[in-house]
Parts: structure tokens; sequence; C-alpha cells
């Protein structure tokens, strides 16, 4: 398949009035598209005005340059848009002539005029603000108000439940048997921690066991997520950006750049733990339709209380984690987003709504909720095997032709693009992000495949099924990471090798590109169970996963807020090297985890244990492989 796209991609066809490369000296006669003054010594002058703005650059006369950086920046899959410039002034120095002139005068005319002035002497250019003018001046101060105060006294209230549900599991239960107080005991630190380290994590159900690689797979799925999220300084704020585009322009690189497919990893195994779960509990129950509400409301309760702790300090205390006029963009816009669309998070509805900010990572968990829904509600209303099986393909039909209507409709690129022009919009003017990656719809397919190799896996186990037959094609089954790799990147073929490919290869492209990948998942996971080979499996069931396995929710949900962080207490531009890029991505995910480990000991494993003991106040005494399925199932998924 990918060979193919490549042979019929490869009849390099460029369009003209594209200038696709620069080298140097050409590139230097072009104004920097960065550039930030040093911004401690301006604000420590007494009265100092520091200033960033976005501008555009406009030439009253025909002019090389511009012409140069408009053709330049139409390779928008690689290149910067050179014409609009980010700049970080010190008013009062820089523009010292300009408020000496006239001090009463508007800053934006000042800031304008001033720029315009550089500009004209050195490139013989011409600027307009396109946004607002962001200033450290005193209005501007970021004061802590009663929502910043809440927020910080839920994390004490949490902090302290904490201390005393220990003290109290330490000191008044010596019998570990005696269950004490339910809801304390839920808090205790060392009983959280056993549970976090114990290994293996699974039930006395052999079965059950076979399903250990999902550590693996889900950490390894994760940490690739947080290492590309962790390039976003290197976008939005490069001291070097040709440094950066010629990185763009090597397509190995973009295996760490387009990893957008990497999250339909989750959409398999989360899929599959439903279907096989659902089928665990119709050998000991019959399933209707009044579990339905129960499970999601289950979900719900064990998903939401992390989530929403995050959100809240999203919402409140991450804005001062932003230097005011450098870096309201990184920070400030989710903050602001968050208070606007916040309560949509919480109910799993964010990723329908378009041009929000808010823990945009977050897509994700709520597509995840609703396919869980309708899956949910599917499989427990069609009960029987055949007819379930039907209705699974049909869906699934449907699935790949969504995607690909989409595409087709709205004439839109064919994989996601993560273009250094749309990251450093924050993804807010993609349109194929807009609707159709993020989105339920288009996302079922992998969702399809993995409820039915939860079918598929539970039916061999229970007919005794042998692998040993099947052993000499392990050569295929190695070929599945290579197969992958080349996977990854193909979203970016179509511009490697063909300016503008033919509408419907886009569109059939992204109605096969995720269940594509989403069958090689498959198969590793359909490998793994029944113990094909020992080399991929055991890398994947290794122990040491089970761990951060179980903390990968909560490094999900997290690991934004540190990127956002890390990018907004910057004063400077970043260098682009490898080096600094691996140090910032080790960085970044030592980090995360660092915070993810305390964070699911003191808020995770208590709100799921709460959760826990609130669905067994209810009549219902629950099944063992029910709970033991719930500890099983560890989301992102
Ligand atoms: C860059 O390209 C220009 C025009 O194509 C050429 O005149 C110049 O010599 C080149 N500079 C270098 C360093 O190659
Ligand atoms: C570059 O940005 C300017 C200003 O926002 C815009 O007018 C222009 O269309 C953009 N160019 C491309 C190729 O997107
Ligand atoms: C100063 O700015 C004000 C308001 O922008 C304008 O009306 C006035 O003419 C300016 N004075 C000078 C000397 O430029
Ligand atoms: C800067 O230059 C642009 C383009 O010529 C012009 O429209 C704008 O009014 C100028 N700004 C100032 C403050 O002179
Ligand atoms: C996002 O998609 C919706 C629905 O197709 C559309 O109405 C909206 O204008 C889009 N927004 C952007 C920024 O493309």
């Amino acid at each position: 398949m990918n060979i193919f796209l490549l042979i019929t991609l490869i009849i390099i066809q460029r369009s003209h009035g594209v200038i696709y490369e620069l080298n140097d000296t050409e590139y230097d006669k072009m104004p920097p598209l960065f550039h930030l003054e040093p911004y401690g010594p301006c604000v420590h002058e007494p009265g100092g005005v520091y200033c960033t703005v976005e501008l555009k650059l406009v030439s009253d006369v025909p002019s090389e340059i511009m012409t140069t950086i408009e053709e330049y920046s139409l390779r928008r899959e690689m290149n910067l848009n050179h014409s609009r410039l980010n700049r970080g002034v010190c008013v009062t120095r820089t523009c010292k002539d300009y408020l000496s002139q006239n001090t009463s005068a508007d800053l934006n005319l000042v800031l304008e005029g001033c720029l315009n002035d550089t500009l004209w002497k050195q490139y013989k250019l011409k600027s307009k603000l396109s946004t607002e003018v962001l200033c450290n001046d005193l209005d501007n101060k970021v004061d802590v108000d009663y929502g910043d105060v809440a927020v910080a006294v839920i994390c004490l209230a949490i902090l302290i439940l904490n201390i005393v549900g220990s003290l109290y599991d330490f000191w008044f239960i010596s019998n570990k048997e005696s269950k004490g107080n339910n809801f304390l005991i839920c808090f205790s630190i060392r009983r959280n921690w056993k549970r976090l380290v114990a290994c293996p994590a699974y039930s006395h159900d052999q079965r059950l066991r076979r399903f250990k690689g999902f550590n693996g797979l889900r950490t390894i799925s994760i940490i690739m997520i947080i290492i590309e999220h962790s390039l976003l300084p290197f976008i939005i704020a490069p001291n070097d950006s040709h440094e950066l585009e010629r990185k763009y322009n090597y397509i190995l690189y973009h295996l760490f750049i387009d990893g957008g497919l990497m999250v339909q990893t989750f959409f398999v195994m989360s899929g599959c733990l439903l279907s096989y779960k659902l089928q665990l509990y119709a050998e000991k129950r019959d399933i209707n339709w009044t579990m339905i509400p129960k499970w999601i409301l289950q979900r719900w309760l064990r998903l939401t209380p992390s989530y929403a702790l995050v959100l809240a300090i999203t919402t409140t205390w991450l804005r001062f984690a932003g230097l005011v006029p450098l870096w309201q963009r990184a920070v400030g816009v989710e903050v602001k987003d968050c208070r606007r669309d916040g309560w949509l998070n919480l109910i799993y509805l964010n990723n329908y709504i378009d041009e929000s900010q808010c823990m945009p990572q977050t897509w994700y968990i709520a597509s995840n909720m609703q396919l869980y829904v309708s899956c949910l509600i599917i499989l427990t209303l069609v009960t029987n095997v055949t007819a379930r099986k039907i209705v699974l393909a049909v869906l699934f039909v449907v699935s790949l032709i969504i995607p690909a209507c989409h595409t087709y409709i709205q004439n839109s690129d064919a994989g996601l693009i993560i273009s250094t022009e749309t990251v450093r919009d924050y993804f807010v003017k993609d349109r194929k992000f807009n609707y159709s990656y993020k989105s339920e719809h288009t996302n079922f397919s992998n969702y399809i495949l993995g409820l039915s190799l939860g079918m598929l896996i539970y039916y061999l186990q229970k007919n005794e099924f042998s692998v040993e037959k099947y052993k000499k094609f392990k050569l295929v089954y190695w070929a599945t990471l290579p197969a992958m790799l080349i996977l990854l990147p193909s979203g970016s073929f179509f511009y490697f090798f063909q300016n503008s490919s033919a509408l419907y290869i886009k569109a059939i492209y992204s109605g096969v590109a995720k269940p594509l990948f989403g069958s090689i998942i498959v198969l590793i996971i359909l490998g793994m169970t029944f113990k094909l080979e020992n080399f991929y499996r055991g890398i994947l069931e290794w122990n040491g996963w089970t761990s951060p396995a179980r903390v990968s929710y909560s490094a999900y949900i997290l690991h934004v807020l540190f990127v956002r962080s890390l990018t907004g207490t910057r004063s400077t531009l970043i260098h682009v090297s490898i080096a600094h890029v691996i140090l910032c991505n080790l960085g970044t995910v030592i980090i995360t985890y660092l915070a993810a480990y305390p964070y699911w000991l003191l808020v995770e494993a208590p709100a799921v244990a709460l959760s826990k003991v609130i669905f067994s106040l209810g009549p219902k005494q629950k099944s063992k492989a029910e709970s033991e399925l719930r500890k099983n199932e560890r989301i992102p998924a």
C-alpha cells in the first residue's frame, strides 16, 4: 500500500510561483520571523514597558523581498509564513523617540510607527499590527482571584484527606483483613502505593493475564505523544527558523512530527477491552439495557474527578505560568477558553467545539467516551453473535466512508498536517483538525476493529486455539513495526512528493489510513495474546511497564500543562538543534511522570476507589471478574 503510494506520488510535480528552498544568503534577506528584545532589563527599569505583537508585512511599492517572502510562504506544509512576524519590543527603550515625540499617543500607533521605521531602514518593508498589543504595564497585572483561592483550597483539602487517610490506615487498622472506614481508607497512600506497584496486575483468570502487553503498548504510545507535544516551543519560538524549516524538509523527522495516528492505538485497545469485558460479564449475568446507564456512570465517575482537577488548575493557576506579554498566546488563551468552555470538557463534548483551546489534547478522551457510550449501547442491544457481526461489519464500512467524504467535500488534506504554521495557531485555524480529526464519527473505524478483536480473542480462547501452525508467520509479525514506521508519516508523503495530488486519492487515504494503522495494532495484540513469538511480546509484557501504564491517564491529562508552562516561562527564543530537542523531549517526559505518580497516588487512585465505594453501596454485589476487569482497564483508553 505504502510502496504503491510512494510510487504514485514520487512523480514530482512542482507548481509555479512557489519557492521551495532558499540558501542562507537569500534567507537572511528576509526579516527574522521571531525576535524578542531582552525582557528582564526592560521591565526592571522604572516605568519600563515591554510589548509583544504580531505584524503582517506589507509593501506599498513593488518589492523583490516581499515577493520572495510570499512565494516562500506558499509552501505552507513545511515553511513558516514569513509575512507574519512576532516581535517583543521594549517600547520605553527602542521606541523612545516615538514616545517622546507624542506622549499622549496611542501605544498601537507608537509601536506601528516604530516598527515601520526599523523595517523600512533595514528591509524597505512596512508592517501592520495584526493582533492586539500585549504589554506588561500595570493594567495587565494578574491578580489572585476567588477562583484561584477555591482551587487552592480544594487541593489542600485533598492533601489533608490523604494525610488523614494514611494516618488512619497506619495507626488504626493494624489488622490487614479489617476494612475500616470505607471512605477514609480510599485515601490511604500506603494502600494506593501497593496498588500502584503490584505486579503482575491481573486477576486469577488466566485469560485476562494475556492482556498484559497492553501496559507496554499504552506506555510507549503515551511517551511518543508527550514527546511530540513537547516540540511546541521549538515551533512557536525558534531562534533559527531556517534550521527548523530544514528539519521539516527531511522526511525522517516526520516520524516524530506526524504522530497523529499514534493515538489510534488507544481506540483499538479501548474497544477490545469493552467487548471482552462485556462477554466475560455475559458468562455470569444477562446483558440488558439497564446496565447501560450504570456502566456509563461508573466510567464517568472513574475518569472525571482527576480530569476536573487538572481542568480547574488550568483555568486558574496556569495563567501565572506565563510572562504576561510574552506568552499570552501560549498560556493565557487556554485559560480564557477554559473559563468559557470548560464545562463541556466535563461532559466529554469538547471535541465538537471549534476554536476552543481548553486542554486541546483531551479531544481524545471526549471522543473515546462518546465511542464507549455508542458501542456499549450497540453491544447491549444486539446480543446475538451473528447479528453483532453484521452490525459491526456495516458500521465498519460506514466508518471508512465518513472520513473520506469529509475530505472530499471539504477539500481538505489527506491526513492531519502538523505544519509549523498550524502549530503556531495551536490548530485553531486548521480545518482538518477542527472537524474531521478529533470528532467521534471519524474515529469509529478503529474502535470497531477493537470490538471485533475483543470478540475474536474471546472466541479463540474459548475454543483453545493453538497458535503452533501460525508460527511460521513470525516474519510477517515482525514486519508490523516497520510498517507502523512507514505509515506514521505517510500523510506527509502527499506533500513531500507531489504538491497537489488528486482529491479522490486524498479522500481514499483519509478513509483507509486510520484502520490500516489500527489493523497493525490488532495484529500485534493478537500475536501477543496467543504468544506467537517472544521478542515483541517480551518487550510489551515487561514488568517495568506496569506502573507507568497505571499512571498513564494522569500523565496524559497533565503533560500539556507542563509543555505550556515550560514555554510560558521562557523569556528568550529557543535554539533549534537535535541535542536541544532531545533534551526538551526527555525533560518533558520525565517531569510529566514525576508529577503523574504523585497525582495518581493522591488524586486518581482515591477517586477511583471512592467511585467503587459509591457503587458498592447499591444493592447489587459485583462479580469478581467485573471488578478485576475494571482494574485492568486503565485509561487513556
Ligand atoms: C544563494 O543563491 C543566490 C541566487 O540563487 C546565489 O547568487 C548565491 O551565490 C547563493 N549563495 C550561496 C552562499 O550559495
Ligand atoms: C501569511 O500570513 C498573511 C498574514 O496573516 C496572510 O495574509 C497570508 O495569506 C498568509 N500566507 C499563506 C501562504 O498562508
Ligand atoms: C499626538 O497624538 C495625538 C493622538 O494620537 C494626535 O492628535 C496629535 O496630533 C499628535 N501630536 C503630534 C505632535 O504628533
Ligand atoms: C506603517 O506602514 C503601513 C504601510 O505603509 C501604513 O499603512 C501604516 O499606517 C504605517 N503606520 C504608521 C504608524 O505610520
Ligand atoms: C470548523 O468546522 C465547522 C463545521 O464544518 C465550520 O463551521 C467552522 O467554520 C470551522 N472552523 C474553522 C476555523 O475552520
